[in-house]
């Protein structure tokens, strides 16, 4: 029994030991002098020091790409195509990767290490990404968790966003400064103002941040980010969906749309547990009084007993969407909300004829 024990004392011994040499040897002798970094055929590129990430080399020098996760390996979302240099495929990598993306080269930014002269191709739409400073003009509480947060822009005083975007905000947390996405919930007509809704995640380093936020403290972010197109037809219905900070995207897609479509018909469902939750609802109705064609539906899925004389719906959303949605080919679904909420909205927008071409989501 002892002898066993040892045995396995003294091998995880050597694990650890050869662990310990490999991070010692990766500090010491990993020089990887400098490197070039060219991007989309030659119109950018700049020479870095190698050791570092893809991530942190784009962002150093400006070039900003989706990162919600802030590195972590986590989300996702901070896919580029490496033509040429960027080692061979992680294990990190691949649950985030179809095989289609894996032939054609794409990588994950934050897990590829600069380590030889690199080329790289991203989205133009991405080199336009901008780093923008603001004040904050106002913060309100919507509900017990959820603050709307009001920033007015100051370098670069406009920003040009698509209905449906996020800016990604830094944040400072202990372990240095962090990013984290957040749904533009402004119209796009107003230019010079980005306004946000963000649900306090316990613990959570970027909410909690913006949470605390004081009138006149200054801000920096991003963007804008993110790959949703409304069509620009307006006989194609929308459909929206959402739940809790859900409302963000969705509000900024409600406002554009009737800014430049007043009778385009647009289907708004919103989940929450109980009134408490319920924010938005008023301003909504009254936008529904002035355009016939916006529907608002707000359904209770946990009402309270003090919720007894809400005459609206209950249950969970994705019921009234059921209930309440007509059939029809020419939609588009954007959804926002928590994953098993987008599951099952999915599952009913298939059965009302809605191909997955015309279904977008975020989920948080
Ligand atoms: C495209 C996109 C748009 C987004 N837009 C918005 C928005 O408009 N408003 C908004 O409030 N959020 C939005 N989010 C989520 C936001 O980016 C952060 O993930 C969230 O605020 C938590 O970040 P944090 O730094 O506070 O928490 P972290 O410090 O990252 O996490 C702290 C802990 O909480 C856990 N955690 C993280 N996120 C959640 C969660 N959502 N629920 C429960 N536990 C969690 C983590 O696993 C960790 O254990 C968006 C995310 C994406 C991808
Ligand atoms: S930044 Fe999230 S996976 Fe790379």
């Amino acid at each position: 029994m002892i002898v066993g024990v040892t045995a396995i004392l003294v091998t995880v011994g050597i694990f650890i030991g050869l662990a310990a040499g490999l991070i010692i040897a990766e500090k010491r002798l990993a020089n990887y002098g400098t490197c070039t970094v060219l991007l989309n055929e030659g119109s950018v590129v700049f020479e870095q020091l190698g050791g570092i990430t893809l991530l942190s080399t784009l962002y150093e020098h400006k070039i900003f790409i989706p990162s919600a996760c802030g590195g972590k390996g986590s989300c996702g979302y901070c896919k580029v195509r490496v033509l040429s240099g960027g080692g061979p495929l992680l294990p990190t990598e691949t649950p985030y990767l179809s095989r289609v993306e894996q032939r054609a080269g794409v990588r994950l930014a934050c897990q590829v290490k600069v380590k030889e002269n690199i080329e790289l191709w991203i989205p133009e739409e991405l080199l336009e990404v901008k780093e923008y400073h603001a004040k904050v003009a106002s913060v309100q509480s919507l509900t017990h968790d959820i603050k709307e947060i009001n920033l007015d822009l100051i370098e670069p005083t406009e920003i040009k966003h698509r209905p449906g975007q996020y800016v990604q905000v830094l944040a400072s947390s202990p372990e240095g400064p962090v990013y984290r996405a957040y749904s533009i919930s402004s119209p796009t007509y107003e230019k010079n103002k980005v306004q946000l809704i963000v649900r306090l995640v316990p613990g959570g380093i970027a909410s909690t941040y913006l949470h605390n936020l004081k009138e006149g403290e200054e801000i920096m972010f991003t963007g804008p980010f993110g790959e949703f197109r409304l069509s620009e037809d307006p006989e194609t219905d929308v459909v929206l969906v959402g739940g809790g900070a859900g409302m963000a995207p969705i509000a900024n897609i409600i406002y554009s749309i009737y800014d430049r479509w007043p009778d385009r018909h647009v289907n708004f469902f919103f989940g929450v547990r109980s009134t408490h939750d319920i924010f938005y609802l008023e301003e909504f109705e009254k936008l529904a009084e002035k355009h016939k064609s916006f529907k608002v539906t707000y359904a209770l899925s946990d009402p309270l007993k003090e919720d007894e004389k809400w005459d609206g719906d209950t249950g969970f959303i994705h019921l009234s969407l059921d209930r309440r949605l007509a059939p029809k080919h020419r939609q588009q679904a954007f959804l926002c909300g928590p994953p098993p909420m987008i599951e099952a909205v999915t599952e009913v927008l298939k059965e009302k004829k809605l191909h997955d071409d015309n279904i977008f989501y975020d989920k948080f």
